[in-house]
């Protein structure tokens, strides 16, 4: 199966990201470290731009960056094999304020997951926003050559095809849009519409997670522009004499890593594990692994999990809840309500419930071991999804690959990307529903062997037929099939 093979790319390739693939960072001796990508799509392309030796652009961020980049903002990377050039934008206190807390994610992240309320539209930070996006865009067009293929990711980056477009007229612009997009009827609330709209139809290709968010984005652009032509069956949107294709790609993981790793933990840890972390030898564990932002849905799982343990006192010690949790843009108020609300859920319930040999939720905010969060993956008998809105939910998926013994089950929120694909053989949940959800988590703490094997095994072939080689495959391939449509078209 040649999907498994890392992809063949249609040209140069120019990534552009916010966060950067390495970055550097001086340990206690002061001697420079480097941080290598975690995981998720960053670490699967990189070694795709090892292999073609690309330019990926990103934000460069602290002073040992600085001082192993040098003057021209350029390093080889990785260290070793020097591979492709990642070129460092640096941004000022003021830009990462109102470009990455500010337009990014207090504007367009609420806006495109549907929460205008919590949307803040302070045009301060879209002057910033613009001007970010301008200095992205003019190191692509420093970095461009005749036959490269630009590829733009996510919502930090909805003007810069537009400036690339207006110098460099014939480059080939790909641009994977990682979050929801909203109705029209949500768009339209914000000031600055038109012009996003307006630099994300400069690409040739814009991609979304689910057909469902194709749709929502071609709507908007036929509302907002009378003289746009929006084919809705072929996905295309003809735009002041351009074409732009707008297609569903879902995001995959690296299934075989992830089983690989999974595999290598053993029953033997996980009894460690729960020893360590007083989980009752003979509880079943239900997880939650999610970087704590609101719309993961965090708070309404554990309501629904104190719903479950009220309702049957005997499930009381015999289902345990792990939540892993990672801190993220802290400095946003939103963000920090978030946490607030949280740790007073897990208080309250454990609180309730908990007795000296039994905590009802343990909750993790620290550093885990490699092994240990294996184990968990492996072994725990349910993992909750319950995201309010969210463009895919990889964690879905990583624990599917991780079920090398098809035996856990996974509860869905049917508020995901993930639930397109995996919504058939999960339990499917609607986060709001308390106490729907409650029943659900009962109804996998009873599953039979067989039923679980039979799920599990069903979503394990989806994860691994539509992993990540297979994504980034088919998006070169639609990049690919763009270029040659408008070298047809310009040979007419
Ligand atoms: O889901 C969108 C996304 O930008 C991911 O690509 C990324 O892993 C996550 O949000 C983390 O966000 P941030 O870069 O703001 O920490």
């Amino acid at each position: 199966d040649d999907r498994d093979e890392t992809p063949s790319v249609p040209g140069d390739l120019i990534v552009v990201s916010n966060r950067q693939p390495y970055s550097h960072e001086y340990d206690e001796d002061g001697n420079v470290v480097v941080d290598e990508p975690a995981g998720g799509l960053t670490a699967g392309l990189d070694p795709v731009m090892q292999r073609v030796h690309g330019t990926w652009i990103a934000w460069g961020d602290g002073e040992a960056d600085r001082e192993v980049t040098g003057e021209d903002d350029v390093v080889r990377m990785p260290p070793e094999e020097e591979a492709y050039d990642l070129k460092r934008i640096w941004l000022s206190d003021d830009e990462v304020e109102a470009y990455y807390y500010g337009y990014s994610n207090r504007v367009l992240w609420p806006l495109s997951h549907g929460g205008i309320w919590k949307t803040e539209y302070a045009n301060r930070h879209w002057r910033r926003y613009q001007q970010v996006n301008g200095r992205f865009a003019d190191a692509v067009v420093d970095a461009i050559g005749e036959d490269s293929v630009v590829w733009f990711q996510d919502y930090h980056f909805a003007l810069a095809p537009r400036m690339v477009r207006e110098d460099a007229p014939d480059a080939l612009l790909t641009h994977f849009w990682h979050i929801t997009w909203p109705g029209w009827d949500t768009f339209r609330a914000c000031p600055q519409a038109e012009d996003l709209l307006d630099g994300l139809l400069a690409n040739d290709v814009l991609g979304f997670h689910v057909e469902r968010y194709c749709q929502n984005f071609l709507d908007c652009v036929d509302q907002a522009f009378e003289d746009a032509f929006v084919d809705y069956d072929d996905n295309r949107v003809q735009y002041e004499g351009h074409t732009t294709y707008v297609q569903a790609f879902p995001l995959g993981v690296d299934a075989d890593g992830i089983a690989e790793s999974a595999s290598s933990a053993d029953e033997e840890s996980w009894r460690a594990f729960k020893q360590d972390r007083g989980i009752p030898e003979d509880s079943k564990v239900a997880l939650g692994v999610d970087r704590l932002d609101y719309t993961k849905g965090i708070v309404e799982r554990l309501k629904a999990l104190e719903q479950f343990w009220k309702g049957r006192p005997e499930r009381q010690g015999e289902l345990t809840y792990v939540q892993k949790a990672d801190e993220s843009r802290s400095l946003i108020p939103e963000y920090q309500n978030l946490q607030t609300n949280v740790r007073e859920a897990v208080e309250r319930i454990n609180e309730r419930f908990g007795t000296d040999e039994w905590t009802p939720v343990i909750y993790i905010d620290d550093w885990l071991e490699s092994d240990e969060l294996n184990a968990l993956y492996r072994y725990s008998d349910v993992m909750l999804v319950s995201a309010l809105r969210d463009g895919m939910n990889l964690v879905a998926k990583e624990y599917v690959a991780s079920q090398v013994d098809d035996d856990g089950v996974l509860i869905l929120s049917d508020q995901t990307g993930a639930y397109e694909q995996l919504g058939e053989h999960s339990l499917v949940v609607n986060p709001h529903d308390t106490e729907g959800f409650a029943r659900t988590i009962e109804e996998a703490m009873t599953m039979d062997a067989e039923e679980r094997r039979e799920r599990m095994s069903a979503l394990r072939e989806n994860v691994h037929e539509e992993d990540l080689n297979a994504w980034m495959a088919d998006v070169f391939a639609a990049a690919e099939e763009a270029g040659e449509e408008r070298d047809d078209a310009d040979g007419q």
